[in-house]
């Protein structure tokens, strides 16, 4: 039995889904520990392209356990429409394919109205960029202990009671702060008496069924969403998300025990991107980064919006290195380097005259550091249609060892292009 853990190495968008498509031919478990529909999973099979925000990428082959563990937040609409659109597809997601914990928080019709109503509120400076889906307000609900959780659905008089007075302290914020429309009681009770029907089946004890995994000597994959660097309490706050992003909180979003984690895996573009406002010391505002955004095709999978691009910042390896205890990484979308006469790689950062080797928790110093770079060699070949290590361009493999020796941390994987085939699996992180 072995429990691998995927997570985001840098400002999320880095490939998780794809990776987590391929390392589930090996589990039999999925789970999904935090975050909501912010996040937006890509995954290309057979040329077929899918995108999740809440489902786990392991939907795909069928015969998975995927699990939406307590941690995660759910917008119920979201995930019904995920769950019709397989089906339409012809992949069906009965509850013996998928797992909702009842302990999971619910993101309330207010929680977007309220996220969209203090972006806009804030000055240009201060925006974060969030996507609008209702993250941070669902997340302060649930530290603030009012938040409604999956499994009220089923006491309908404890749901009422709550909803009751959700709605009308987020109305009095909404209107009165805010000048936003209010929303009505009765219409968040009659849509979310619907999803509740079509959703409770779903429900289960993930913790319980984890357990029972582990003892049955089955392979679990834990699937983070967003990024290192995205962390409420590790990333550059507060241009960040309201979850713990990092590994450690695959135990505490599922239920799991710290001791039966075996490998976390490192997801980490070859270069960086970052979608929505904040400090991006390798940001490329030049030709490169404008070539990187097209040739990557980076664009929002869940807004849309053009991702920012810079190189690789070996300062944000490190640190994701250090606070996931990484035993392996996935570099990704190193096909899109090819032709690219040199690559430049961060290896620290000065701040006023002095050198500085982890992301600064001051914002205004993260947003002032100075990239120190040192220069490699590109490599001209297009690289999709590599499919052994041996046979990368010299200059490519230079690069991954840069990288493997800089961190400290084996790659277990290659990824040279969006299709599940595109990919050199090295070292299986679910062998032990
Ligand atoms: P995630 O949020 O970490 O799952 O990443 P996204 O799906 O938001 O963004 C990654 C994008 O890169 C998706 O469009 C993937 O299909 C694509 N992708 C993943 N790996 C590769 C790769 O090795 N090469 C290329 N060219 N694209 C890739
Ligand atoms: P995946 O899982 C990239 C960013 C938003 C914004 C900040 C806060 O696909 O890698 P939020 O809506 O969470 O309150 O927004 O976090 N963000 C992401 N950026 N990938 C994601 O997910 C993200 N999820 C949130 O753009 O800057
Ligand atoms: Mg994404």
């Amino acid at each position: 039995m072995s429990s691998v853990v995927v997570v985001g190495t840098q400002w999320g968008d880095e490939g998780k889904g794809k990776i987590v498509d391929l390392l589930t031919k090996y589990a039999d478990f999925v789970v999904r520990f935090q975050g909501g529909n912010n996040a937006g999973h890509t995954l290309v099979v057979e040329g077929k392209k899918f995108v999740f925000h809440i489902i786990p990428s392991g939907i795909l082959y069928g015969d998975k356990m995927c699990m939406i563990g307590n941690g995660v937040i759910i917008d119920p609409g979201v995930l019904i429409s995920e769950i019709d659109q397989l089906q339409k597809k012809g992949l069906s997601v009965s509850p013996a394919r998928l797992m909702i914990s009842e302990r999971a928080h619910l993101i309330m019709p207010y929680h977007a109205s309220l996220d969209q109503a203090k972006e806009a509120a804030l000055s240009e400076n201060n925006k974060i960029g969030t996507t609008g889906r209702g993250i941070g307000p669902c997340y302060m609900d649930k530290v603030g202990r009012t938040g409604i959780k999956a499994g009220d659905l089923l006491d309908d008089a404890l749901f009422r009671e709550k909803l009751k007075v959700e709605v009308e302290e987020k109305n009095f914020l909404l209107t009165k702060k805010y000048n936003a429309p209010p929303l009505q009681y009765e219409e968040i009770y009659r849509l979310f008496m619907g999803y509740a029907e079509k959703l409770t089946p779903f429900y289960g004890n993930v913790s319980v069924e984890l357990d029972k995994a582990r003892k049955n000597n089955q392979n679990i994959l834990f699937e983070g969403a967003q990024g290192t660097q995205l962390d409420i309490d590790h990333g550059t706050y507060p241009f960040v998300t309201s979850s713990n992003t990092i590994a450690g909180n695959a135990c505490n979003g599922s239920g799991f025990g710290p001791a039966y984690i075996d490998a976390v895996v490192g997801i980490m573009k070859a270069y960086t991107t970052r979608v929505g406002a904040g400090p991006f010391p390798t940001e490329l505002s030049d030709a490169t980064g404008d070539q990187l955004q097209a040739k990557g095709c980076e664009f929002g999978a869940t807004t849309g919006r053009r991702r920012r691009c810079g190189w690789l910042d070996g300062v944000v390896a490190n640190d994701a290195a250090r606070l996931n205890g990484l035993t392996g990484l996935a570099i990704t979308k190193l096909d899109v380097l090819s032709g690219q006469k040199n690559i430049k790689f961060a290896t620290s950062y000065t701040l006023e005259g002095k050198t500085v080797s982890a992301m600064p928790s001051n914002i205004s110093q993260a947003g002032a550091v100075v990239p120190v770079y040192e220069s490699l060699e590109g490599w001209k070949e297009d690289i999709e249609n590599v499919r052994e290590y041996d046979d990368l361009p010299i200059q490519a493999k230079d690069y991954i060892r840069r990288i493997e020796d800089f961190t400290g941390v084996p790659a277990n994987i290659v990824s040279v292009g969006p299709d599940r085939a595109e990919t050199l699996l090295l070292t299986n992180p679910f062998d032990k």
